[in-house]
């Protein structure tokens, strides 16, 4: 099966990705947490990414359909897979038609943008492993160091409130037109983003119908 999760920034996408590729047993591919990666050791890629990611604006498509295409070839894929965070524009989804990839289901996670900046300024992420936290609503035992490694827990810097406004914007005009996009195909199932983690995930797998 391969689903896309849409949905606006910290509406939850990587969250459920999380739960949903263990219980489906398929990997997410995530092109936020590959551009971090990239960012935090120096590689060309994330030299190229650094200054939008920061700046809250989209890497440029070529960039990130080129990680989506090497990934997406990986034996892992070969069974199906969660995109988290691709694709953001029509040309990303254009190209993924390109690349002869079928999508079977396109979740849209929805949520208000006052909810999505109230999340995303008590989000942490864990450093090492890079797992996703609340400080209220998904806390870690001790809100300083990740339940999964040990690891410290650190704030994304695209989190500050200024950048967080310049995403939200960044989505409304170039990556919520995807949902028209996907609805002309027959592909997108709408959930609430305002519930509960585990009820989005049982909304999400009935959608699924699994
Ligand atoms: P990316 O990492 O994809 O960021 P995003 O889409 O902005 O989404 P987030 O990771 O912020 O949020 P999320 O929806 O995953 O929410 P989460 O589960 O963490 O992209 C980052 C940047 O990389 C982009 O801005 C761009 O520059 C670049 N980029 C990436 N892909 C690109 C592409 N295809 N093209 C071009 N550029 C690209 O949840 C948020 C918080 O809420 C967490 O604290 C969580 O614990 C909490 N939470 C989750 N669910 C609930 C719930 N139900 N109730 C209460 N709290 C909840």
């Amino acid at each position: 099966m391969n689903i896309i999760l849409f949905g606006p920034p910290g509406a939850g996408k990587g969250t459920q990705a999380e739960i949903i590729c263990q219980k489906l047993n398929i990997p997410t591919v995530s092109t936020g947490a590959v551009l971090r990666e990239a960012m935090k050791n120096g590689t060309p890629t994330g030299l190229k990414a650094k200054q939008y990611v920061e700046a809250g604006e989209l890497v440029p498509d070529a960039v990130v359909t080129a990680i989506i295409k090497d990934r997406l070839s990986e034996p892992d894929c070969a069974n199906g897979y969660i995109l988290d965070g691709f694709p953001r524009t029509i040309p990303q989804a254009e190209a993924l038609d390109a690349m002869g990839v079928k999508i079977d289901a396109v979740l849209s996670i929805e949520l208000s943008d006052e909810e999505i900046v109230n999340r995303l300024s008590n989000r942490r992420l864990c450093g090492v492993c890079g797992a996703s936290y609340h400080l209220l609503y998904n806390p870690t035992k001790d809100n300083v160091h990740c339940d999964k490694c040990g690891g410290e827990l650190i704030t994304r810097k695209d989190d500050d409130p200024k950048v967080v406004m310049n995403r939200l914007d960044t989505y409304h005009s170039q990556t919520e037109p995807l949902k028209a996009f996907y609805n002309a195909k027959g592909l997108v199932k709408t959930v609430s983003g305002s519930d509960t983690i585990p009820e989005i995930t049982r909304h999400i797998l009935a959608e699924l119908g699994t």
